[in-house]
C-alpha cells in the first residue's frame, strides 16, 4: 500500500472518527440539558411544538384541563387560578386565562403587554393544544385549552413558558451549523493530506528518483534541501552520499589514471637503455665492433646501461613498495647531527673530483636527537645531493647544507647554486616519473622517482619535504624531522 493511500485512509478514518465524536457528544449534551433520552431523538423535530411543557407543567396543565372540562366555572375563581399559578411559578412557567375577549387571568411574570394580542383565537374542538408563538423577538411555547363557561361563554387556558430564542436559532440553524462543520472538516482534512503528501510523498518520490539516477551511474546531480524535518535530513544523509560516491569513483577513476600512466612511464623508462643494449649487442654480433678498443668502448656502454637499467629497476621496487607502505622502517634513536657529518665526509671526496664543494654548517651546536631509519634517511640526503650535482651548471659548484632547530623539529636545508627549476615545476617534483623539461631531454636526470622517494620516507618519519627554487640562481631543498624528547632518547 503506498503512502498516499494510507495518509488517505488515516486521514479518513480520522475524519469519521471525530465526526462519530462528534455525534455522540452532541448527543450526550442533549440528554445532559433536557434530562431525557428520547430528546435526543426529538432533536429535529420541533420538540417544543409536540412537547412544550415540563412533566410537572405539564401535569398541572392536566389538571387545569380536567377543571375547564368539568368544572368550567372554577376558572373564573382568581384564588384557585393563583394557586396555581404559584405551583407554575415554582417551575417557571406562566398561567393565563381569557373569556371571549376579556383577560381573566395573567401570571405576573409574564411581563409581556402584547401576549393577549398574539394568542391564537377559540378553537373548541382543540385540534392544536401545545403550540409555540413568537412576540417580536421573544420565544413561547405553550400548552392550551379552549372550553365553554356555563353560561356559554368561550374560555381559554394557557400555561406558557419562556424559551430562549436562541434555542429556537440554534436548533433551525444546527442543520446548518452540522452541514458546516462537516464541510470544514473535510476541507481541513484535504488540505492537510494535501500538505503531508507535498511535504512527504513529493520529497520521498524525489529521493526515489535520484536512487534511480544514481543506479543508473549518473551522480552529476543534486538535491533541492528545502525542508529541515526529517525527510529534509534523509535529503541531507543521502546528499552526502552521493558526494561521497562521486568523489570516490573520481578517485578510483584518477587512481586509473595513475596506474595506467605509471605503467606507460614504466615501460617507457624501461626501453629506452633495453633498446641501447640491444643495439650495441647487434654491433658486436654483427661485427661493427671490430677493434678491441671498439670493442671495449661498446662492452664498456653495455655496462653502464645495465646499471642504470639496474638502477631503475631498484628505485621503481623500493617506490612501489614504499608506496603500497610495505617497507618496514627501523626507527632508531640518533643524532641527526652526527649522522649528516658521516654522510658528508663520505660524499666529500666523490664531490671534490667533481670540483664541487661541500658546506656542511650545524648552526645547532648540539647533538640532536630524532627517532629515523638511518638507512633510508641516507637515500633521501643522496637523492637531494645527487639532484644538486646533477643539475648544477655554474664554475663554481656548491651545495651548502645546514641544519635548523626549533623546539620540536630540525630542518635541514640542502642549498645548491645550480640551474634552478622553474617555479611552475616546484609542485611536481615530488611526484613519481616527473622531470622538469630542462632535464626532461637531456642526459642529467634520472628516472624521476628520486624526489617521489625521498617525499615518501619523509612523509614514513612523520616530517615534511618541500623546495625553494629561482631559475638560473639555484635551489634549496628542505626537510623537517620530529626532535626525540629526552625521555624517547634514552
Ligand atoms: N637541485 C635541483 N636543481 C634543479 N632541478 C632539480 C633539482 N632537484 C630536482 N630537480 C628537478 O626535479 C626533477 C625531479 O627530481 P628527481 O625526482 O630526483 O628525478 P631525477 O633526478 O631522476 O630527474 C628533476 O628532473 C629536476 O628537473
Ligand atoms: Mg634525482
Amino acid at each position: 500500500m503506498s503512502i498516499r493511500i494510507k495518509l488517505l485512509l488515516s486521514f479518513t478514518g480520522m475524519l469519521v472518527i471525530s465526526l462519530l465524536v462528534f455525534v455522540f457528544t452532541a448527543c450526550l449534551f442533549t440528554i445532559a440539558t433536557t434530562g431525557d433520552i428520547h430528546g435526543v431523538r426529538d432533536f429535529y423535530k420541533v420538540h417544543y411544538q409536540i412537547n412544550p411543557l415540563t412533566e410537572q407543567e405539564e401535569s398541572i396543565f392536566l389538571e387545569l384541563k380536567y377543571l375547564a372540562k368539568n368544572e368550567p366555572d372554577e376558572l373564573q375563581d382568581k384564588e384557585l387560578l393563583t394557586e396555581y399559578d404559584f405551583k407554575l411559578r415554582t417551575v417557571r412557567a406562566g398561567l393565563y386565562v381569557r373569556r371571549e375577549n376579556d383577560q381573566v387571568f395573567e401570571s405576573n411574570t409574564m411581563n409581556q403587554p402584547e401576549l393577549e394580542a398574539n394568542l391564537p383565537p377559540y378553537d373548541l374542538n382543540n385540534n392544536q393544544i401545545r403550540n409555540t408563538l413568537n412576540i417580536g423577538e421573544r420565544f413561547y411555547a405553550y400548552a392550551k385549552y379552549d372550553f365553554r363557561y356555563t353560561d356559554g361563554a368561550r374560555g381559554s387556558v394557557y400555561v406558557i413558558r419562556e424559551r430562549s430564542p436562541f434555542g429556537e436559532v440554534t436548533r433551525r440553524l444546527l442543520p446548518v451549523l452540522v452541514l458546516s462543520l462537516v464541510g470544514i472538516a473535510i476541507v481541513g482534512n484535504v488540505l492537510l493530506y494535501r500538505w503531508i503528501t507535498r511535504s512527504v510523498v513529493k520529497p520521498l518520490n524525489t529521493l526515489r528518483n535520484s536512487a534511480e539516477h544514481i543506479k543508473e551511474g549518473n551522480l552529476q546531480f543534486s538535491l533541492d534541501l528545502h525542508s529541515r524535518d526529517e525527510i529534509g535530513q534523509l535529503n541531507e544523509a543521502f546528499e552526502d552520499m552521493r558526494k561521497r560516491l562521486y568523489e570516490s569513483i573520481q578517485l578510483r577513476l584518477r587512481d586509473e589514471e595513475n596506474r595506467k600512466e605509471l605503467i606507460s612511464n614504466i615501460s617507457h623508462d624501461l626501453r629506452t637503455p633495453i633498446t641501447n643494449i640491444k643495439g650495441y649487442i647487434e654491433g658486436i654480433r654483427d661485427g661493427v665492433a671490430d677493434t678491441p678498443e671498439k670493442m671495449n668502448k661498446y662492452v664498456n656502454i653495455i655496462y653502464t646501461k645495465t646499471m642504470d637499467l639496474d638502477k631503475l629497476v631498484d628505485e621503481l621496487f623500493l617506490y612501489s613498495k614504499l608506496d603500497l607502505k610495505q617497507v618496514p622502517f627501523l626507527f632508531e634513536h640518533v643524532d641527526i647531527i652526527d649522522f649528516i657529518n658521516d654522510c658528508i665526509d663520505e660524499q666529500r671526496y666523490v664531490l671534490e673530483e667533481k670540483g664541487i664543494r661541500l658546506e656542511w654548517e650545524a648552526r645547532t651546536g648540539q647533538s640532536v636527537q630524532v627517532v629515523a631509519d638511518l638507512e633510508k634517511l641516507k637515500r633521501v640526503l643522496l637523492n637531494i645531493i645527487g639532484n644538486a650535482q646533477n643539475f648544477m651548471d655554474k664554475q663554481h659548484k656548491i651545495i651548502h647544507v645546514s641544519a635548523v632547530l626549533s623546539p620540536e623539529w630540525v630542518t635541514v636545508e640542502i642549498r645548491d647554486n645550480g640551474m634552478g627549476i622553474d617555479p611552475e615545476a616546484i609542485p611536481n617534483i615530488f611526484e613519481r616519473f616527473y622531470r622538469a623539461e630542462a632535464s626532461r631531454n637531456s642526459t642529467m636526470g634520472g628516472s624521476g622517482l628520486g624526489l617521489a622517494i625521498a617525499s615518501q620516507i619523509i612523509e614514513g618519519h612523520g616530517g615534511q619535504i618541500w623546495a625553494e627554487s629561482e631559475l638560473g640562481v639555484g635551489t634549496s631543498l628542505y626537510f623537517t624531522l620530529k626532535r626525540a624528547t629526552r625521555k624517547e632518547a634514552r
